[in-house]
């Protein structure tokens, strides 16, 4: 079966169930200024499963484009990729664990065919300390679910990773372990989760490949050891619970589902064969750097997982507009495409001949992901731009790296490395373990901050799965960045419109199309009239209808974001009901501009071609 097959099947069985199907988000969050890559489903929901209203109700269901960037360095085994497909269904205080457990068991089991005596569930041990009970519910519907298929499904309290090892399965079925494992946020566990952040139990489903137990990894096997008989295909997170200012938990005010499915991991477990990298999409890659390489994929395993995961990944990245460079989420484009390159240089592939990729492997996704088709030139051309300029100083910087690598690698080598020969740490990394040598990163990631130009990047926790700041400065400078883009439209022309924005407590940054240079007579009509505006009180409303008639209202969209059918259109009201500006949004706002202090247009520069990008603040009051 084709991964395209079992999303379609995964959507309409929850459409059969009243969801309402919803686009995938772009991978570049929208407001969300703490994450720097959409790696789940429920990352753009998060203020609905906080209490918002969706415009498309309290049923989804879709199948998100995600990337989480801390798995670069797994990429090689048999199923760690760095972009993947998170099949999602939520319930936004809707239906909870009955529905949830046994709809996703049936569409497991029922519709895909899954032998459920290779299915092994996890469930929440409970966490004393924070005064969350054992997830007592789920294990009787679990253990319902299992009879039905005529399997006694007997439960087990493992707690933690190392009892597992230590334990192993004792013909359990069901497994409970700690808040390590069986609890679900953003942030992690419980005691990494700031105030205001949704968390909950969760209940993950583990596919038994039936490959022996590795004792490299552990004495014995259990669901969460990682030595590949297990491998994680879903996981149902009981989203009810709120990170209060004192540390403690409260309800929130409705209890969500989040699911996320991992549906290459699905289709490795439909088709059997626990290699993600042979589903069809992946495979349509493999299958063509064979025969770009004359090499076998079965020889050279790493290099060829390498490059397929890495150029899938570039190419999903520029369809959302990130194109390869030295800044925030460009810098991982450039580093996926870098590392492509030297993979394909050892399994020879022809200098240049990374960009070919991009073809089988849009067409392997059948129109799933119209961007890709509509900018297939785009991202074979970024990627062939990407790979001249590294091969620029690859050779160079090969040689660099084997006159220094007879001994362990300073961080002023590492960074020279990167700075002069334009090698991305991983490629230094990964060519130093193949020597047998040691990096200094710690001295590295101080180089590279002194030199302050990916700073924000070098922030390892900027994108470890970061933090949604729904903060009051935070929504008021959202607030704020609607005012900006009318008055700019008001004294520039109609032409302008969104192109990007980054918010965070501190500044807006707003990226807006705009060929010719900005006077600074512009700029400071500008900044008055969003001052003017702010002392008029608009209010904020919020108004839900079709997609259609927002257009038809002259709402603003960003270019290259998809939205719903049904949209929520937020527009700034004088008290006479005149609007000052109409956006295509998803909240949160203040509800009265009266809450904005004085505005500040910082600076105003250009960006790229027709692209021209103001910072902006509120000034203390
Ligand atoms: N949000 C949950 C996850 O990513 C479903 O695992």
């Amino acid at each position: 079966m084709s991964s395209n097959e079992i999303r379609e099947k995964y959507l309409n069985f929850f459409k059969e169930r009243v969801h309402n199907i919803i686009p995938s988000s772009s991978l570049v969050p929208e407001n969300d200024p703490t994450t720097l890559f959409v790696g789940s489903g429920m990352q753009p929901l998060i203020p609905y499963l906080l209490g918002q209203k969706h415009p498309m109700g309290s049923r989804l269901v879709n199948s998100q484009k995600s990337f989480r960037a801390d798995d670069i360095e797994e990429i090689g085994d048999n199923r760690h990729t760095t972009f993947f497909e998170m099949l999602g269904n939520w319930s936004l205080g809707d239906y909870f664990k009955e529905e949830q457990l046994s709809w996703i068991f049936s569409f497991l089991v029922d519709e895909l065919g899954l032998p459920p005596e290779n299915l092994y569930m996890t469930v929440f041990l409970g966490d004393k300390e924070n005064n969350i009970p054992k997830d007592e519910e789920s294990i009787g519907i679990l253990k319902r679910l299992f009879q039905e298929k005529g399997i006694e499904a007997k439960d087990i309290e493992l707690g933690s990773e190392e009892v597992g090892y230590e334990k192993g399965m004792q013909g359990g079925r069901i497994f409970a372990y700690g808040s390590k494992k069986n609890w679900w946020s953003r942030a992690g566990i419980p005691s990494n989760m700031p105030t205001g952040e949704p968390g909950g139990p969760d209940s993950e489903i583990f596919f038994d490949f039936g490959t022996p137990h590795n004792e490299a990894f552990g004495k014995q096997c259990h669901p969460n050891c990682d030595c590949g008989r297990f491998m994680e295909i879903g996981n149902s997170v009981f989203m009810e619970y709120k990170k209060k200012e004192d540390g403690s938990f409260e309800k929130l005010a409705q209890r969500n589902v989040d699911f996320g499915g991992g549906l290459e991991r699905i289709t490795a477990a439909v088709n059997k064969d626990a290699d993600v990298f042979k589903i069809n999409t992946l495979f349509a890659v493999i299958t063509k750097i064979e025969e770009l390489s004359s090499k076998k994929y079965e020889d050279n395993i790493t290099s060829f997982r390498i490059v397929a995961d890495h150029i899938r990944g570039a190419a999903f990245m520029i369809g959302d507009s990130v194109l390869p460079s030295n800044t925030e989420r460009g810098y991982f484009v450039r580093r996926l495409v870098r590392r492509a390159v030297r993979h394909a240089d050892i399994i020879e592939m022809k200098e240049g001949a990374l960009a070919l990729l991009v073809e089988p492997l849009i067409a392997a996704y059948e129109g799933s992901y119209l961007e890709l088709e509509d900018q297939k030139e785009e991202i074979e051309k970024n990627i062939q731009e990407e790979e001249e300029r590294f091969r620029l100083t690859l050779k160079k910087g090969l040689k660099e790296f084997e006159k220094i690598s007879s001994r362990n690698i300073t961080g002023k080598e590492a960074f020279d490395l990167y700075q002069t020969y334009g090698f991305p740490l991983d490629i230094t990394l990964e060519l130093a373990k193949e020597k047998g040598v040691l990096v200094d990163t710690i001295s590295f990631q101080e180089e590279f901050a002194a030199h302050q130009e990916i700073s924000r990047t070098a922030a390892a926790g900027r994108f470890k799965g970061g933090l949604a700041d729904a903060s009051y400065a935070t929504t008021k400078l959202h607030t704020a960045n609607h005012l900006l883009l009318a008055a700019l439209r008001e004294v520039l022309g109609d032409h302008v419109h969104q192109r990007g924005s980054n918010i965070t407590q501190e500044r807006i940054r707003l990226d807006f199309s705009q060929p010719q240079k900005v006077t600074p007579e512009q700029v400071q009509e500008v900044e008055n009239l969003v001052n003017v505006k702010i002392q008029e009180n608009l209010k904020m409303v919020k108004e839900e209808m079709t997609k259609e008639e927002a257009v038809k209202l002259g709402a603003e969209m960003e270019f290259g974001i998809k939205y719903g059918d049904i949209v929520s259109v937020y527009v700034l009201k004088d008290e006479k009901g005149n609007a000052f500006s109409k956006e295509f949004c998803g909240g949160p706002h203040v509800q009265n501009t009266s809450e904005l202090s004085q505005f500040e247009i910082i600076k105003e520069e250009a960006v790229s071609t027709g692209v021209r990008r103001i910072r902006a603040v509120l000034k203390a009051e």
